[in-house]
């Protein structure tokens, strides 16, 4: 049984990063030096893991903590964004609205004595697409979007098209396929309590060669997202080596680090199909801004994200794509 007293009392301003392997994470490096760069050298990072679904006691102590402890500004939570705010939304004084819609938190901050919980992925994960995919680009490829995985990162990226109020922006169709139903059935009641002209298809299977016909079927110019964690979180890829990827399409793995199977096979095709190929690096870095903005209550404008980008570039050891120079 876990008790309030698993979490040491902070004797520094301390973030908590609230993940599964936070010791592996670039942020854990990054940080002390995004700190120093804002001119709060002094702020702290504390890793947390905690086993995926793991007890919801747990997760309700360490808000607990958060909540009660003065020098614990707040943190920001990866994997664990619905099961944290499951265990403890009666400790938060306010959510935002991304977060009561999603039923999940990324973000916990302090505002005049006030819990405070946000969800940052529509935002994050929306800013990073819009930099690969560039304005328009439904309308101008008629491409579909294919999402592998139909979980926090999948709900909130459906949401960021379904509020493009252009219709350009908005692909004519968004298949997702999860290995399990609950999660589909959790994004169809989302998708059902929203209005939308987006064509949602939603299919439970996890069977990589299925995959690749779902891929196969896929107009020119679609985009194909790999949402399911496989790659890092878990070994292997949602779909096979044969599984050839949409001609002139975009396909995102939503990680930066770890096996990355799914952007290497991305890779091999890019040149024969014409693909552009992309990681979750950026989202990474909005991601992270955006919660350090909550919880230092300052704004990251675009030249202070630059900043701290660039410091990340220099220091965090990358996987998969390499070095961005072929990027902005
Ligand atoms: N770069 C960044 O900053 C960033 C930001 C957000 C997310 N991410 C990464 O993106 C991944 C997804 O994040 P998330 O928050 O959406 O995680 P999540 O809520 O755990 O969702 C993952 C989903 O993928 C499903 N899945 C697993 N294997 C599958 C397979 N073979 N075929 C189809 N579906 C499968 C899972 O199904 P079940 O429902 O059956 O478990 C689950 O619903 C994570 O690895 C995360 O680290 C990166």
């Amino acid at each position: 049984m876990s008790t309030a007293a698993e979490w040491p009392v902070p004797q520094a301003p301390t973030f908590y990063f609230i993940g599964v392997t936070t010791g592996h994470s670039s942020a854990m490096v990054l940080f002390p030096r995004w700190m120093e760069a804002l001119g709060r050298p002094e702020v702290t990072i504390q890793g947390v893991d905690f086993v995926p679904h793991d007890r919801p006691a747990r997760y309700r102590s360490l808000v607990e903590h958060i909540k009660r402890e003065p020098l614990a500004l707040g943190g920001l939570v990866t994997t664990h964004k619905i099961d944290l705010l499951e265990a403890s939304r009666d400790l938060f004084n306010r959510l935002g609205p991304y977060a009561a819609l999603l039923g999940e938190v990324s973000s916990i901050a302090k505002e005049d004595g006030q819990l405070v919980g946000r969800a940052t992925d529509p935002v994050a994960g929306g800013i990073a697409l819009r930099a690969v995919l560039g304005d328009g680009y439904f309308g101008r490829t008629g491409g579909h979007l294919l999402c592998f995985g139909a979980g926090g990162s999948a709900a909130a990226l459906a949401l960021y098209l379904i509020r493009q109020e252009k219709p350009e922006d908005r692909p004519r169709r968004f298949v997702v396929v999860n290995r399990s139903q609950p999660r589909l059935d959790r994004l169809r009641s989302l998708v059902e309590r929203l209005q939308t002209d987006i064509q949602f298809e939603y299919i439970c299977n996890q069977d990589p060669r299925r995959n690749d016909e779902i891929m196969a079927a896929l107009p020119d110019g679609s985009v194909v997202i790999n949402a399911t964690g496989m790659g890092k979180d878990r070994p292997g890829s949602p779909i096979t080596d044969a599984g050839r990827f949409p001609f002139r399409g975009v396909a995102w793995e939503l990680n930066y680090r770890g096996e990355l199977n799914f952007l290497h096979q991305a890779l091999a095709q890019q040149k024969a199909r014409q693909l552009t190929v992309e990681d979750g690096w950026l989202y990474f870095l909005h991601g992270w801004s955006l919660v350090i903005g909550h919880v230092l209550h300052r704004e990251i404008d675009p030249a202070t994200f630059d900043r701290l980008a660039a410091i990340a570039g220099a220091v965090a050891p990358r996987t998969g794509l390499g070095a961005r120079t072929e990027r902005s």
